[in-house]
């Protein structure tokens, strides 16, 4: 048996979810669940309800879900939706045309406004359809804040001020499932009326919470939508005890996971988190940008405004295979990528740079990545390691600023 079949030391995991579940939140799930009507089983839960609020920063509603994120994906379309209403799409990549597959499943319509999944849509598109339905026909808007597969963003202030301009009804839904807790999002302020969320990603957490919150707006419109629903229904959720707001018995474990991970990233400050993975987000696109230019391979989004902070797709050229590049990484280096996904199938890899990350951790998988490239014969510039720490440093010296 070749020496190189027994793998030793830690894995690195850069997969743009799940990501790392730190010890603190590892510990806090090693524990036999409490009788579910415990009091202090009850306070715990009703704390994270509360924390949760904070990390949406809204004053709204909370639904939280035992499921993914295509589970939340679904409770904020029944919960909202009657079949046959139409639903706007502005395409960003894989996960903005997932979320509208999944409206067609569920007898929704839906009408996409195409992107070329390097940029995002330009608002005044999502501004001028919606002038033009003069009958409020579209019920909705379904916007990824950032595509997991492109590493794309979006503007949602802006999107928010073109529904604004249009002077049209339509619910503004935001899937946050990669940017909660990693980018900055303002459910209240900016006037979203329904945000989705998933545990596995920002939050530090396993795999297994769904998340939605729901504006006034969006428990109005609940009132008159007629998708079935059962699990996933807010009337039965709104109830006060904590059997009905779970619809049965409540994932108290992972609850006690979510708990820790709340008081992490409360003791660390919203700002902190959101700047550090700005640094980490721009070390990655310095070192792509340094292999890159020996002609293989690009970053997949194209304008500095819409980059990613948790995630970084690298888009390869004619002839590179991106899921041999990821699989020899994880199978060689044992370092886990993001591949790419639908359009980009083969055409690119990602680097997860999300949730429980850090300097020596990203150093890594960039260096990881070199590796693959070396062994591959990927042609890259080799040194983009050394860029990024050069970057970090100087982020370092002037206090953390990217
Ligand atoms: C933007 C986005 N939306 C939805 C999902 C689906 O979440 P899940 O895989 O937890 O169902 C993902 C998963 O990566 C995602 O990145």
């Amino acid at each position: 048996m070749s020496g190189y079949n027994v793998k030793r030391g830690r894995s690195l995991l850069n997969t743009p979810g799940p990501t790392n579940v730190p010890e603190q939140v590892q510990q806090a799930m090693v524990r036999n669940p409490l009788d579910l009507g415990d009091p202090r089983a009850l306070s715990m839960i009703e704390t994270c309800f509360r924390d949760l609020k904070k990390i949406f920063k809204t004053e709204h509603e909370i639904f939280m879900y035992a499921a993914n994120g295509h589970g939340a994906w679904e409770a904020a379309l029944v919960n909202t939706m009657s079949p046959g209403d139409l639903l706007l799409v502005p395409e960003l990549g894989n996960f903005s045309t997932g979320w509208g597959e999944m409206a067609e499943a569920l007898q929704m319509r839906t009408e996409t406004i195409k992107g070329d999944w390097r940029q995002a849509i330009d608002p005044a598109k999502i501004r001028d359809r919606l002038a033009a339905d003069k009958n409020h026909e579209i019920k909705g808007v379904l916007v990824i804040q950032t595509d997991t597969a492109t590493s794309v963003t979006c503007d949602v202030p802006a999107i928010r001020k073109a529904i604004d301009e249009s002077g049209h009804p339509a619910l503004l839904f935001v899937d946050t499932i990669p940017t909660l807790a990693v980018t900055d999002f303002r459910m209240d302020e900016w006037g979203v009326d329904v945000a989705v969320s998933a545990s596995q990603k920002g939050l530090m957490m396993p795999p297994g919470l769904g998340f939605v919150a729901a504006s006034p707006k969006a428990l109005e419109a609940h009132k008159k939508a007629t998708s079935q629903r059962r699990y996933w229904d807010w009337s039965l959720r709104l109830a006060a005890e904590s059997y009905r707001t779970f619809c049965g018995t409540s994932p108290q474990i992972q609850l006690y996971g979510l708990r820790a991970s709340l008081d992490m990233l409360l003791e660390e400050g919203l700002e902190n988190v959101f700047a550090r993975h700005k640094r980490l987000a721009r070390a990655t696109r310095i070192a792509v940008e340094h292999w890159g230019q020996a002609g293989a391979m690009e970053l997949n989004a194209i304008n500095p405004d819409q980059y990613a902070d948790g995630v970084t797709t690298i888009l390869l050229k004619e002839g590179y295979d991106g899921t041999k590049i990821r699989d020899v990484c994880r199978d060689e280096l044992q370092c886990a990528l993001g591949g790419g996904l639908r359009n980009l199938s083969g055409k690119a890899f990602r680097i997860g740079h999300m949730g429980d990350m850090n300097e020596p951790m990203l150093y890594g998988a960039l260096a990881s990545v070199e590796a693959t490239f070396a062994y591959l014969g990927v042609p890259y510039t080799p040194g983009g390691v050394t860029k990024a720490i050069e970057y970090l440093v100087e982020c370092r010296k002037r206090g953390g600023k990217a």
